[in-house]
């Protein structure tokens, strides 16, 4: 089951625990007139900050489920 961490502004980017999932990604939409970025959470990227989906490899062997946290861009 998933376990709320609180709200403190340092943990919405990773609100719940949620192991059931294989990969877990969060996606935020900000009105900045970006791309659409994927950004690493694993910290094993080689595009650091992107992520290069390098976290397959790192969830296979450490049994994890770690994954992007995915910001849309506005782009009106
Ligand atoms: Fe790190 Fe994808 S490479 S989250």
């Amino acid at each position: 089951s998933e376990e709320f961490w609180g709200t403190e502004p340092r943990r919405l980017i990773n609100k719940y625990y949620s192991k059931h999932h294989d990969v877990v990604t969060d996606r935020f939409t900000i009105d900045t007139g970006i791309h659409t970025e994927a950004i690493c959470r694993c910290w094993k990227s080689k595009k650091f900050p992107f992520c290069d989906n390098s976290h397959k490899y790192h969830n296979k062997f450490h049994k994890d489920n770690v994954g992007p946290l995915i910001i849309d861009g506005n782009t009106f």
